[in-house]
């Protein structure tokens, strides 16, 4: 680690003097992986990130209240840059509050689930997950906005812990126990100099104001019972960044989708030098590294990469090994997602290469819309290969999908406890819990009562349903949240 680190530092320091081709042929996969391996004593002390020169930004204090939804929704599915997204104006303290929620049931404290100890591990040819032996089926919520958002306040600034207090409370009322959080994972670039909050804003330097609400909101996760999947680039360009940045530090070819993020080794190398300092990180909260903490899930390699069932080109096996190999020299504890939308192609019946990498333990794909045959392939496919299969993203509305949710649920319980879920995406209240923050790409879901009626009944069998997949006693109503949390 030393010799490539001291390597790093001096390119930081002289980049003008450093070509990027240069510097990536050093940058070898087989170095990289011994690296990971002569640091493994000392991931506790990481040595290297003091050697760069920090930028650091003051987090954001709310004070007021913003509904406006921009960023995410506004860019369109290609995740084309929007040159009007800029900062949320902060409205005045709204004088009126939305209904609140009361119920027989309501999670006060952090709950009453086992707060994680031990590492969610995947057997050699099973199917499923488990946690000290026994069986565990994914459940719960997508809240991509939990470390940085851009629907409060200035976009990317740091979320209010109040907030991820009340989503993280929301998660276990819904019967969750896990959550899957982009913007905790993903957080490099400056989107195009809109947001200087992301923790990787450049070639090498790291913000070390960003950490904070990563070690928090780990940790408070962890006070709730519920653990992490963090995704760890996105195939896409919003606020938090994604693969382009990578191409962008090194100045590398951003044409056909982006695909030297796959090709080119001094990109995957910053790639993987933004990944190593997420494993490294030691969270002041619980003195655990990120690699050594148990609330910790899985890893994504990606958030979509490859686009919609291959629309664009899926990453290369030999891509996802060096991953896998990478992170497995810091981390051999956690599991390892595939980030890919969809592993089949209905039109060309092509299969992701993931399914072959044997360091990969899950694969995933998006329900946008629900489509009960297509995840039916897919479940068949991943059989020979052993692999868990994740819904990662799904649409949990009546308004966008023609299939019910109700039969898109009772599949994924046939086939228990080998196929997990997660919805997109949750919703609480702004700091103030009064009105509920809106974000409108139009599967929000709004906990426990800023639905529409038709909504609401969905809540209320996705909730189910996640009580059904945990073996807890089902809710016949929606369990309540206390708003604030008690501050921890
Ligand atoms: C399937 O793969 C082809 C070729 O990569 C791609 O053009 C198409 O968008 C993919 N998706 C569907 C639904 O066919």
């Amino acid at each position: 680690m030393y010799r490539l680190f001291a390597l790093w530092a001096i390119v930081a320091a002289s980049s003008a003097l450093a070509s990027a081709h240069d510097f990536g042929k050093r940058l070898s996969h087989e170095d990289a992986v011994a690296a990971g391996k002569a640091n493994r004593l000392l991931k506790r002390y990481p040595p290297d990130r003091a050697t760069f020169a920090i930028t650091t930004t003051p987090a954001f204090a709310a004070t007021g209240t913003v509904v406006a939804a921009l960023g995410e929704a506004t860019q369109g599915a290609s995740g084309a840059f929007n040159p009007n997204v800029g900062f949320n104006p902060l409205a005045a303290t709204p004088t009126t509050c939305a209904p609140s929620y009361t119920a027989p049931n309501m999670i006060t404290g952090t709950g009453t689930l086992p707060k994680p100890s031990t590492f969610v591990k995947k057997r050699f040819g099973d199917r499923f997950l488990n946690l000290d032996g026994a069986p565990f089926t994914i459940v719960g919520p997508n809240i991509y906005w939990i470390c940085q958002d851009e629907n409060y306040g200035p976009v990317g600034s740091y979320t209010d812990k109040g907030r991820v207090r009340e989503a993280l409370a929301i998660a276990v009322a819904m019967g969750a126990n896990t959550i899957r959080l982009h913007s905790c994972g993903i957080s490099t670039g400056t989107y195009l100099g809109k947001n200087p909050y992301n923790l990787n804003p450049a070639l090498f330097k790291y913000n070390e104001a960003a950490w904070d609400i990563r070690d928090y909101v780990i940790y408070a996760a962890g006070q709730y019972g519920l653990r992490i999947v963090l995704p760890l680039t996105d195939n896409y360009k919003y606020y938090h960044g994604g693969k382009y940045d990578f191409i962008d530090f090194r100045n590398a070819d951003p044409s056909n989708a982006g695909s030297s993020f796959y090709t080119n080794r001094a990109v995957q190398g910053s790639y993987l030098a933004y990944v190593g300092q997420l494993l490294r990180r030691v969270n002041p909260y619980n003195g655990l590294t990120y690699a050594n903490d148990p609330t910790i899930l899985a890893w994504e390699t990606g958030n979509e990469l490859g686009g919609y069932i291959e629309a664009e080109m899926w990453p290369p096996a030999s891509w996802t090994r060096s991953v896998v190999s990478y992170i497995a020299a810091y981390d051999s504890n956690h599991l390892i997602i595939d980030g890919t939308n969809g592993f089949y192609n209905y039109t060309t019946k092509a299969r992701s290469q993931g399914l072959q990498v044997p360091g990969i333990n899950i694969v995933t794909d998006h329900g946008y819309p629900r489509n009960t045959a297509l995840i039916s392939t897919e479940y068949d496919i991943t059989a020979p290969y052993a692999k868990n299969f994740l819904i990662g993203e799904f649409d949990w509305t009546t308004t966008q999908s023609s299939q019910s949710l109700a039969a898109y649920l009772s599949l994924i319980e046939s086939w228990k406890p080998n196929v997990g879920d997660l919805a997109w995406s949750v919703f609480g209240h702004d700091a103030q819990c009064c009105n509920f923050v809106k974000h409108n790409d139009g599967y929000s879901l709004y906990y426990p009562n800023g639905n529409s009626a038709a909504d609401e009944a969905n809540v209320l069998l996705l909730v189910q349903h996640w009580y059904r997949q945990t073996n807890r006693p089902i809710p016949s109503q929606l369990v309540g949240v206390a708003c604030p949390q008690p501050a921890f």
